[in-house]
């Protein structure tokens, strides 16, 4: 038996309802990293397939390449599904608690102003919301002095977490008491979910922001910035431009938190690691930085 020897450009993946081309899956590869900055490893292929062939069939389209021609004409609806079908937005309520327990002292030293707080890779809420419960407990009323912008570009989390409902799988590892103080529990229809209490809700505005474009509706100064999980999908040199803009936007004293598996050390002229994944200003204290303890 000949055995088929695969062609960079034209081999076709396994069987499947539509025909998807590896030249098929560089050109998906090479819209998504321009347009969000996100690079999709070679080993992405099975979902980026099974996140797309959706599209085909809902737009009614017998292959990738006619639907690669209609996002290529500029059709922005489209472009923006396009977005959404491919980013990875998991998350979950205090994830990585500890860097909320730092934010709790940070807010309670600086009790004394209004605090401001950018929560830039947002997903479905979970994020902003713990920031907005950490703000709560650092100032002990469901209305502190705090503003929490968060942010995302994926339209359709940004939606579910406008929504600030959430099924009890979700909320249920929090402590009884944040459960109490900061949801009201769904009854009837809505039994097995939980939503986010107004008070909470009101402490955060959600807008979408792709952290590529050149301006952002985001102002300073922030005295937290959090980008978790997010620079993990970026380049180098994109994580580098993002870190470059974030400086101005942030306080003298303010902080920016990283996620668990991210590292800025590629750009210690824009920021000092503190440990712990929290960054401060490399431009603050020439002679000497804070520590966490
Ligand atoms: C894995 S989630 C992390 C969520 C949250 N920060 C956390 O740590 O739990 C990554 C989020 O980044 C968002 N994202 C990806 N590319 C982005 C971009 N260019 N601009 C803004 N957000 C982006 C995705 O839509 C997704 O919701």
């Amino acid at each position: 038996m000949a055995v088929l020897q695969p062609h960079p450009t034209t081999t076709l993946l396994p069987e499947r309802e539509f025909h998807f081309t590896q030249a098929n899956f560089d050109r998906v590869r090479e819209l998504i990293y321009q347009h969000a900055g996100i690079s999709l490893a070679p080993v992405k292929q099975d979902m980026v397939y099974s996140r797309l062939a959706r599209r085909l069939r809902a737009l009614r389209l017998s292959s990738f390449e006619d639907y690669l021609a209609r996002l290529e004409a500029g059709d922005g609806q489209e472009w923006e599904t396009f977005v959404n079908s491919l980013t990875t937005n998991l998350t979950a309520f205090f994830r990585e608690a500890h860097h909320f327990e730092i934010l709790n002292k940070q807010l309670r030293e600086q009790r004394h102003r209004p605090l401001r707080i950018w929560c830039s890779a947002a997903s479905t809420g979970e994020e902003p919301y713990s920031l907005a419960m950490t703000a709560c407990e650092a100032f002990d009323t469901l209305t502190p002095p705090v503003e929490i912008v968060a942010s995302d570009i994926d339209t359709n989390v940004l939606a579910t977490a406008r929504a600030g409902v959430y099924t009890m799988d979700r909320v249920e590892r929090m402590t009884p008491a944040r459960l109490q103080r900061f949801f009201l529990k769904g009854k009837g229809a809505q039994t097995g979910h939980a939503r986010v209490r107004p008070e909470l809700q009101r402490l955060v505005t959600f807008t979408r922001v792709n952290l590529l474009d050149a301006r952002w509706p985001v102002h300073g100064p922030l005295d937290a910035l959090f980008c978790r999980n997010v620079m993990i999908y970026f380049d180098k040199p994109t994580q580098y431009q993002i870190l470059k803009k974030f400086v101005p936007l942030l306080r003298d004293d303010g902080f920016l938190y990283a996620g668990h598996s991210e590292s800025f050390l590629h750009a210690a002229d824009l920021f000092r690691s503190l440990g712990r994944t929290v960054y401060e200003r490399a431009d603050r204290h020439p002679t000497g930085g804070r520590t966490l303890k």
